[in-house]
């Protein structure tokens, strides 16, 4: 698979097969996404991966423990501002009209909105997660190399047939994450990620994106 063609049959995947991912791919692919770049190289992502029987426990905990509607983890980090403003606001309203229509969820249907939302706790079903966490000590041009490690795992992971849902939704259970994972202190869960082999009866809108002159300038011939 060429870089091109891993880059646009990349989407955030919301419903997997129960079939298992080797060992030996996700070593592989987390292997080779260790060369994401990162300022100075200081390679400020700390990955956990997670399968098997403590995978299962912990999406039963998590699940349960949204379905009770519980209280989420204090923040440590703001997913976005308060206010988020235009075009942001914008592009952030026109995914969750797609999205929830497409579940066939009326935008003010706040339960069948949570019942939705439940399904990144189970990893819409996937058998293999990871969990990136960055040192708290770290700042924002350290936060920008985590996501270039991460997009990198996601190519790579469509390099080998896989499919993957990055979840910021996991920092608001990081509590049930870090009884399972025990991190050491000082570390901020940034984000989880499903990862597995697509479950192809699952149907999905395909995200759009704005035209090119609404965030590239050029300048120059
Ligand atoms: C850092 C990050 C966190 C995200 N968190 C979630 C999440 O918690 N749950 C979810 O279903 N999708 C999540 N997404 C997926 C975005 O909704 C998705 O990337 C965006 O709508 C574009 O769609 P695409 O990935 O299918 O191209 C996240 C994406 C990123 C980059």
């Amino acid at each position: 698979m060429d870089v091109y063609e891993a880059v646009t049959s990349r989407r955030s995947v919301r419903g997997f097969k129960d079939e298992p991912v080797p060992r030996e791919v996700l070593e592989r692919v987390l292997t080779a996404a260790a060369w994401a770049p990162s300022g100075s190289n200081i390679q400020p992502w700390n990955t956990y991966v997670l399968t098997g029987a403590p995978l299962v426990e912990l999406k039963t905990c998590a699940v349960e423990r949204v379905a009770h509607g519980d209280q989420w983890d204090e923040r440590q980090y703001e997913m976005y501002p308060a206010t988020l403003k235009s075009p942001y606001k914008d592009r952030r309203s026109a995914f969750g009209r797609e999205r929830y229509s497409a579940l066939g969820i009326a935008r003010e249907d706040w339960e069948a909105r949570q019942r939705a939302a439940i399904a990144n706790w189970n990893c819409f079903g996937a058998p293999a997660a990871l969990f990136c966490y960055i040192d708290q000590g770290l700042r924002r041009p350290q936060w920008a190399d985590v996501g270039m490690y991460l997009q990198t795992v996601m190519l790579l992971l469509r390099a080998e047939g896989l499919h993957s849902c990055p979840q910021m939704a996991w920092s608001q259970v990081r509590e049930t994450v870090a009884e399972v994972l025990s991190p050491p202190e000082g570390l901020i869960l940034y984000c989880g990620m499903s990862i597995g082999y697509e479950d192809p009866l699952v149907s999905f809108p395909r995200t759009g994106r704005v035209q090119l002159d609404e965030t590239v300038t050029f300048v120059g011939d």
